[in-house]
């Protein structure tokens, strides 16, 4: 036995005309409050990630203790895609530059004979604080930013 409208409408009458109607108002109303909600988190992920864009951001990455680089050694760290040189440059600082060459982001090498930075694709050569000394490499390297804490020195990323 079917069961019966319980507002009075005929199955298929104006009552039930109705009823679709205001349901289809809700779930158009559902929709538009849902889009508004994705709309506003855009807004709001776009306005955290605003401003200088590697300030607090980025990963940082334990490199060692001081003490154990030599004055004026580089040493080279394998950071999945972001690898990138160390290089103690006096008693308490560390210059840490990207490993990633700017011409076609070949893998860096260090010429230790000449304390330089050669590409091994197309020979670019860079100086110990990143300038670009020849070939096809159009910009510096990037440095990255350094902290010490309780001697060990760490790099973001
Ligand atoms: S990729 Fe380094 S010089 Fe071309």
């Amino acid at each position: 036995m079917a069961d019966l409208p319980t507002d009075g409408a005929t199955p298929g009458g104006p009552g039930d005309t109705a009823s679709r109607r205001q349901f289809l108002t809700w779930l158009s109303r559902a929709f538009l409050g849902l889009w508004a909600l994705g709309g506003i988190g855009v807004v709001t992920t776009y306005m955290g990630s605003s401003g200088n864009s590697n300030e607090g951001g980025g990963r940082l990455v334990r490199v060692g203790a001081l003490d154990e680089l030599r004055l004026g050694e580089i040493r080279l760290i394998r950071h999945g895609v972001t690898p990138f040189f160390v290089i103690r440059t006096n008693e308490t600082n560390v210059l840490a530059l990207s490993a990633v060459c700017t011409h076609v982001r070949c893998i860096l090498n260090v010429d230790r004979e000449h304390r330089t930075i050669v590409c091994p694709c197309h020979e670019g050569r860079f100086d110990l604080k990143g300038n670009v000394l020849s070939g096809p490499p159009p910009r510096p390297l990037p440095t990255y930013e350094v902290s010490m804490r309780a001697g060990e020195v760490f790099v973001r990323v």
